[in-house]
């Protein structure tokens, strides 16, 4: 998909469509068609009576041009009203255009930039290009015959007759672009079956993307796993004839003046449950358990292309979830890396016997930060549902940060509380801590867990559980892996000081 700016008026856009966005207010509703209706006279009147369009968020009307402009077709796309207008108004209406054009078999889609948002040109031609990008993803690999019948938007334009403002929005385009690419990756990634991503190829992704955008990139085989004695890893991976892989991603590396991140990714490729089996209806969806590994990807990737300024480090612990023979076993007692022990209750709670390893293992970093990004509890699906990521750590500051960054982008985060009487839950009686705390509060206990292998370190939990797979369509966003985490992180990291 080809994001493109243009210096050019409504009349003289060259596309297949323009589309031209428009307030629900009365007032300003007629103040936006005002102009369309000096070229289209008339009839533009008549088509949104007949239509009954109100200007809603993501309302949108279809209108032949008839040669009055040079694209042939017309979109009107509503924004709501003036008072609820926010980027997330553009990212929704720019994606219904997108794909009411793509169904329509229009390979190449303009948007007027509105002179209502002239004071924040940057920021709301980001939000409608990538609405409209987003919108239009599919994962269609495996449709053999599908694929290629399809038509598909080949080229989205953003068109304002100032040159100065064109130069804007092409420098953000660009941003765009690399920020929905890395967001594509993190979806495919999670859309993709286990049998195509287990942790050899996952490895294999990462390291191709490491390859093309020009970062380091460290696996460590089995062998290297048990030397640095990740038991935790080691434990989920024994029923599994797939070997684990324990992948760390830099990014400037070799720059020490700067602040060191750690972003820490689960990568279950698949979880059946272990010997504590999930029931059999749902447990396709457990393809996706990866979701923070891939969102750890796309953030890298995305960070190195955009050339943020921060010393970043991805940690990716990676095993498939599975019971035979030679599996771990409820009952059993871990020793993770750094020495602390875990014994495990149920080994459906995987996740965070392998993050325990991988966060205890972040503090050799002496990182600033460390965000770990998980699907780590249906309990926190219970508490949120699929409108916001659940979010724990130990640091205020921290969490305003995330916070800030998920309102920006919509990829919003909700912070549970980490209170002390918690911790009584999983407390065990032979070992350093149980990797389940019973019925209640089961996001929580979770992220307890987690708390007990950190370091010395600022650190924020991130349980997207219910935002990485989307049971329904979303406004920007099919069914399936939404890729949550890359926007939210890429926005953070930018703002990082
Ligand atoms: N990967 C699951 C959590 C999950 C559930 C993610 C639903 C996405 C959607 C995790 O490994 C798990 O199985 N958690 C258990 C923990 C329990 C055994 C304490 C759960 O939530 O049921
Ligand atoms: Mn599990
Ligand atoms: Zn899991």
């Amino acid at each position: 998909m080809r994001l493109t700016a243009q210096k050019s008026t409504l009349r003289q856009v060259k596309a297949d469509a323009v589309t031209v966005f428009i307030r629900e207010d009365k007032k300003l509703f007629q103040q936006d068609i005002a102009y369309l209706r000096k070229i289209l006279g008339k009839r533009i009147d008549t088509i949104i009576s007949l239509e009954n369009f109100k200007g809603k968020v993501a309302e949108v009307l279809s209108i032949l041009t008839e040669k009055k402009l040079t694209a042939p077709r017309l979109y009107l796309a509503g924004l709501g009203e003036e008072k609820k207008l926010s980027h997330e108004s553009y990212r929704r209406a720019s994606a219904a255009v997108a794909r009411q054009a793509q169904a329509s078999r229009i390979k190449h889609l303009a948007f007027n930039l509105p002179a209502f948002g002239q004071t924040e040109t940057g920021k709301i031609s980001h939000a409608i290009a990538e609405g409209a990008y987003l919108s239009l993803y599919k994962f269609d690999k495996y449709q053999t015959k599908k694929k290629d019948e399809q038509s598909r938007i080949t080229e989205i334009t953003i068109f304002d007759p100032a040159e100065s403002t064109v130069k804007d929005v092409k420098k953000e385009l660009n941003d765009v672009r690399i920020i929905c690419e890395a967001t594509t990756l993190a979806r495919d990634l999670a859309n993709a079956p286990a049998c195509e991503i287990y942790p050899e190829t996952l490895a294999d992704t990462a390291k191709k993307s490491a390859e093309q955008y020009g970062y380091n990139i460290t696996i460590w085989d089995k062998k290297k796993i048990e030397r640095e004695e990740f038991g935790g890893l080691l434990a989920v991976n024994a029923g599994s004839t797939k070997p684990p892989r324990f992948i760390i991603l830099e990014h400037n590396s070799n720059k020490k003046d700067l602040d060191t991140i750690v972003l820490v990714g689960k990568g279950v490729t698949f979880d059946s449950g272990g010997i504590s089996i999930k029931p059999s209806s749902g447990m396709a969806e457990m393809k996706m358990d990866m979701s923070g590994a891939a969102a750890v990807i796309g953030t890298m990737e995305a960070a190195v292309r955009l050339k943020l300024p921060v010393h970043l480090v991805g940690l990716i612990p990676a095993t498939e979830n599975l019971p035979s023979g030679s599996a771990m076993k409820p009952g059993d007692i871990i020793k993770h890396y750094g020495g602390k022990t875990s014994e495990v209750d149920n080994t459906d709670a995987e996740g965070r016997l392998i993050l325990a390893d991988a966060l205890a293992y972040a503090a050799t970093y002496k990182p600033k930060a460390v965000i770990d990004l998980a699907t780590l509890t249906g309990a926190c699906v219970v508490a949120l549902g699929m409108h916001a990521t659940g979010m724990m750590g130990n640091d205020e500051e921290l969490m305003a940060k995330l916070k800030t960054a998920g309102d920006k982008t919509f990829e919003r985060v909700w912070q549970l509380p980490l209170f002390d009487e918690y911790e009584k839950q999983i407390k065990s009686d032979i070992a350093d801590v149980k990797n389940v705390g019973g019925k209640w509060a089961g996001a929580i206990t979770a992220g307890f867990f987690l708390k007990k292998f950190i370091g010395d370190y600022k650190w924020v939990h991130l349980d997207i559980a219910g935002t990485a797979m989307l049971e329904e369509q979303h406004p920007y966003a099919p069914k399936g892996g939404s890729g949550v985490g890359v926007r939210l992180l890429v926005e953070f990291l930018k703002n990082w000081k």
